[in-house]
């Protein structure tokens, strides 16, 4: 895996900022844009969607690993997500565990009090490893 490229917070926010003007928010009014990069040296975004049935809102972070996988999958290695003022979001908790599944080994994540890597913000995770057969 190529995990050589140097992260550029930068980029990360301007492609999380324009992700989350697209975002759909009728209900919550509550606009938030994702964007990673991946081991690859791509950069994946994702906004919010939401719909009727409230609690079937689809996070930025289930668009933007979408995203992941239409441009040819792999693994994150930076992620960077805004709220509609452009300031830094916490992903949610459910959001953490679609960040895990997809973590490059060295993955960080730009957060309120600033780099953390996956195993800070979602520590002791259930991930793929404990599906392995138990017997
Ligand atoms: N939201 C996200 O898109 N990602 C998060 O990690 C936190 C919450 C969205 C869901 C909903 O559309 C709105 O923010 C308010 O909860």
């Amino acid at each position: 895996m190529d995990n050589t490229h140097d992260v550029d917070w930068a980029a990360l926010e301007r492609t999380a900022v324009a992700a989350m003007k697209k975002a759909y928010v009728p209900y919550s009014k509550f606009p938030v844009g994702a964007a990673a990069l991946t081991a690859d040296g791509r950069i994946v975004s994702g906004c919010n969607v939401e719909n009727a049935s409230y609690g079937l809102t689809l996070c930025a972070e289930c668009a933007m690993v979408g995203d992941l996988h239409m441009s040819g999958g792999g693994l994150l290695r930076a992620f960077y997500c805004v709220d509609g003022a452009g300031n830094v979001l916490m992903p949610c908790g459910r959001c953490r565990q679609l960040l895990y599944e997809f973590r490059a080994p060295d993955m960080e994540l730009m957060t309120t009090q600033g780099i953390k890597t996956m195993d800070q913000v979602l520590p002791d995770a259930f991930g793929p490893e404990h599906l392995e057969d138990p017997r």
